[in-house]
């Protein structure tokens, strides 16, 4: 049987708990116990006192180390091997790994003991010295750690074998893997007019897996896209373009700029890494628009080839054409749907769209996208006009971001297409 010890002034709040629901068969079937420890067995005198105020001053009272010692130690007593968990809101943050990990110490036969304080906690020394685990529950307080002890000890009694009639259901749960479950409908089919979608009904296995696996992963991007591991897989295909005309200048007057061989270079590696598809150079003017493609060439074939064929992988993503429209004509044709603009800015107007935003909708988009970046002092008023989603400017921790247009293309796909671990 897996002994949950749970230190505590309000030991009732744990009797309730343990004896109602899944948690009262569990104890019942001898699966676990929850037993109390009274903080107040071990107070510092006779008027009961197990706090202080705190060094330094400021509000609330702190548990003293000594009745926690002694709480903990008696706790020991009963069962050596047992964690120490202390439930604190400067701890780890809950996590149904976290909850495996637990079990898996309780299925080898040791104990959890759970401290509580309330108030504004405990004293920092016992975290220090008797404490194996420091457990928060989210990023919120409430008013003392028995409610969160409670969720620990639910949350691991549902993985231990016989306690809830179903094994297999927890495999697919929300946070399982790194994706929310599909969403669940039971009778009526008509509820209010609202009906159950018409796969669940159809009695198709592999028809319903496969939608409910397309949900879980709509769903995980559109309310958690902090949960996959795996960057989104943009639903269609993702280009990017570098605009030379038409662009503004420091004035803001319409100009054409010239084409920079750092810059082909240097986006089309980074677009080639995070899965770019094609790299648009856009230029009117023929005479830039050849020279670029003869340098091009001197990486396509020859000495260039021979010498780093890294840089010649990276450079046939690239497309020299002279106007947005080449490139959206040349988009259409190749997939079949008009390309949507989502335009680029280092200016913080019109935004539509935050690159987090953006990011979460790549799995949905239904047309193919060009992030569109400018030269000079950024794309010109019109191809705004023109653009579908105009997103927000990159920041650092700071109010400056003059980035150079390589850097700001490099940054923008790393936002947009590295995997949410930072990986
Ligand atoms: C009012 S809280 C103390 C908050 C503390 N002064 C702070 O700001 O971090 C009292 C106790 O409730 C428990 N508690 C409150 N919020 C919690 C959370 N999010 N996770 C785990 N325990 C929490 C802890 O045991 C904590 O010591």
């Amino acid at each position: 049987m897996i002994r949950f010890q749970v230190i505590t002034l309000f030991p009732e709040l744990l009797r309730e708990f343990s004896s109602n629901g899944l948690m009262r068969r569990a104890v019942q079937d001898s699966i676990a116990s929850v037993e109390t420890i009274h903080l107040r067995d071990f107070a510092i005198n006779n008027q009961g006192q197990v706090d202080d105020s705190p060094y330094g001053g400021g509000s609330g009272m702190v548990l003293r180390p000594e009745p926690a010692k002694k709480a903990i130690c008696a706790a020991k007593a009963n069962d050596p091997d047992a964690r120490v968990v202390l439930l604190t809101p400067r701890g780890k943050p809950l996590k149904q790994s976290k909850l495996h990990e637990l079990s898996q110490h309780c299925r080898d036969g040791k104990g959890l003991i759970f401290l509580c304080p309330r108030y504004e906690g405990v004293d920092e020394r016992i975290a220090h010295s008797l404490v194996d685990d420091e457990i928060s529950i989210g990023d919120y307080i409430v008013m003392g750690g028995e409610l969160p002890a409670m969720i620990v000890i639910e949350g691991i009694c549902r993985l231990l074998p016989g306690v809830l009639g179903n094994s297999e259901s927890i495999s697919e749960e929300s946070f399982e893997s790194d994706r929310l479950e599909y969403p669940q409908y039971t009778k009526p089919q008509d509820f209010e007019g609202s009906l159950v979608p018409e796969v669940l009904l159809s009695g198709n296995h592999a028809a319903i897996d496969q939608w409910r696996k397309q949900q879980a992963e709509l769903d995980t991007w559109r309310r958690r896209p902090d949960l996959p591991e795996d960057p989104p897989k943009p639903a269609e295909e993702v280009s990017a373009a570098l605009v030379h005309f038409p662009v503004v200048d420091k004035r803001g007057d319409t100009i054409t700029s010239s084409i920079t061989t750092i810059d082909l270079h240097d986006i089309s590696r980074s677009a080639k890494t995070y899965g770019i598809s094609r790299l648009y150079i856009v230029h009117p003017v023929r005479a830039l628009r050849t020279l670029s493609e003869k340098i091009n060439q001197h990486w396509a074939e020859g000495f260039g080839l021979e010498y780093n064929p890294n840089r010649t992988e990276a450079l046939e993503i690239l497309s020299i054409v002279p106007t947005l429209d080449d490139m959206i004509l040349d988009i259409e044709t190749r997939t079949g749907k008009l390309p949507e603009l989502v335009t680029t800015s280092a200016k913080s107007s019109d935004v539509s769209s935050s690159i987090a935003e953006y990011r979460a909708a790549l799995p949905f988009v239904e047309r193919p996208q060009v992030l569109v970046f400018g030269t000079g002092w950024g794309l010109a008023p019109e191809v705004l006009e023109r653009s579908d989603r105009h997103l927000e400017p990159l920041f650092g921790p700071t109010s400056y971001n003059h980035l150079s247009v390589r850097s700001a293309a490099a940054i923008m796909f790393d936002r947009l297409f590295a995997a949410s671990k930072g990986g």
